[in-house]
């Protein structure tokens, strides 16, 4: 439990994370928020991820013996004062300025974790600083083994407990709004663009005072100014995201804490993930923003967390936006959860006070549920899932 355990208090005024994506669309250009808010192709298991997750129903036992719900989870030996955490997400000062440091300070205060991806706007070891060592790192496989180290020595000497490694990005997803916004870091400046930053003053105003945002862990490693072609180029040669047991080895016998392959969808990974000495999985489709054509994440999570949650602990994103969500897919078996999109929208609809808000609302709607249907422990959370 954290010295700086905050107490569970929201904005009335936004008590839903769709309040909160509905501000975010009024406060940022248009070409950050359909980044944020995209899938790929047609969006098809965008919305899928939370429509099936909504069809799984819990059981109320009302006559229960009750004494108080608890939100604490053990996780690679440390409690978490809630069950679910920051997923990590690129480009995030693009969206709202500053926003990795608003959601790691915040995740820090209320004790959950925050993953800082490879491709954030801040570097691991500012977000280091703000967590005082606590916040998970997201690689992207470099293809050379001297970045490779030198990334993963960094995120070490930064204290970070977790590495999560990711499996499916072998491809660029096929997004046609960020194609047709040009998206670049820094925003591309067309005409468009300028008309849509004239539009949202106040994202303008704190861009102008954070500064342009950059790839800071990348910086030291990576040409200046690229546009969303010369980008595509610089990860190409740079990184690779297919994953292979040659690839994770070498990271494996490098890394000495915990090691968790992020973006399995099937049992078969899942197999291979245990027998290369993988401490976790997040079952995720990275929130339909890869393969349209794929299973929501909540089918794959109940079939893996039933067939191997006792040999490797497992976690999923991909689709939540309430509590009652989170509930759903710990009654599904997963061990924790994790969010990108409502995080975001939090942070872009109210700025420093987003991350607060969006984990107090979180935390306040979980707990609500477990009261509702007489859950103590979120480990229970099984206990209460309607078989079908
Ligand atoms: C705008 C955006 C950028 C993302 N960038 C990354 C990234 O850099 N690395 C990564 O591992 N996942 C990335 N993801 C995927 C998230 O980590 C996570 O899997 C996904 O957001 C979960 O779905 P949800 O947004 O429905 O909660 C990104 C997601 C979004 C929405």
């Amino acid at each position: 439990m954290t010295k700086n355990k905050k107490i569970i208090k929201f904005d009335s005024r936004y008590p839903s994370i769709e309040d909160l994506r509905e501000k975010a669309k009024s406060k940022i250009p248009k070409f950050a928020f359909e980044y944020l808010d995209g899938g790929c192709n047609e969006d098809v298991n965008l919305h899928k991820n939370t429509a099936e997750i909504r069809e799984v129903e819990l059981l109320p036992y009302y006559l229960n013996q009750y004494k108080e719900s608890k939100l604490d989870t053990k996780l690679f030996g440390h409690t978490y004062d809630a069950p679910f955490g920051i997923a990590p997400v690129g480009l995030q000062g693009m969206m709202w300025p500053n926003s990795p440091e608003i959601l790691a300070k915040a995740a820090f205060e209320h004790n959950i974790p925050f993953t800082l991806s490879t491709v954030s706007t801040s570097n691991i070891e500012r977000i280091s600083e703000i967590t005082e060592g606590r916040a998970w790192f997201q690689l992207y496989h470099p293809k050379e083994a001297d970045l490779r180290d030198n990334i993963i020595k960094r995120a070490a000497a930064a204290e970070c407990p977790v590495l999560v490694i990711l499996s499916d990005v072998p491809t660029f997803g096929f997004r046609p709004r960020d194609i047709r916004n040009g998206l670049a870091l820094p925003p591309n400046m067309s005409l468009r663009n300028i008309l849509q930053i004239l539009g949202k003053p106040a994202w303008a105003f704190e861009t102008l005072k954070h500064g342009q945002p950059n790839f800071e862990t990348l910086k030291p490693y990576m040409p200046k100014n690229l546009d969303l072609r010369q980008l595509g180029n610089f990860m190409d040669q740079t990184f690779s995201g297919r994953l292979n047991e040659e690839r994770i080895k070498p990271i494996r016998d490098l890394w000495k804490g915990k090691l968790v392959l992020k973006g399995v969808a099937t049992e078969q990974d899942v197999e291979k993930a245990i027998s290369w000495g993988l401490d976790g999985v997040i079952v995720s489709n990275h929130g339909g923003r890869q393969l349209d054509a794929g299973e929501s994440t909540i089918k794959p999570l109940t079939r893996i967390a039933k067939a191997y949650g006792n040999q490797i602990t497992v976690m999923m994103d991909s689709g939540m936006r309430s509590g009652p969500d989170i509930g759903r897919t710990l009654a599904s078996g997963a061990k924790f959860a994790f969010m990108g999109r409502s995080f975001m929208y939090g942070v872009s609809a109210l700025g420093s006070k987003g991350g607060n808000h969006t984990i107090s609302l979180l935390k306040a709607q979980l707990k609500q549920v477990m009261e509702q249907i007489c859950c103590e422990d979120v480990r229970d959370f099984p206990k209460h899932l309607v078989q079908k």
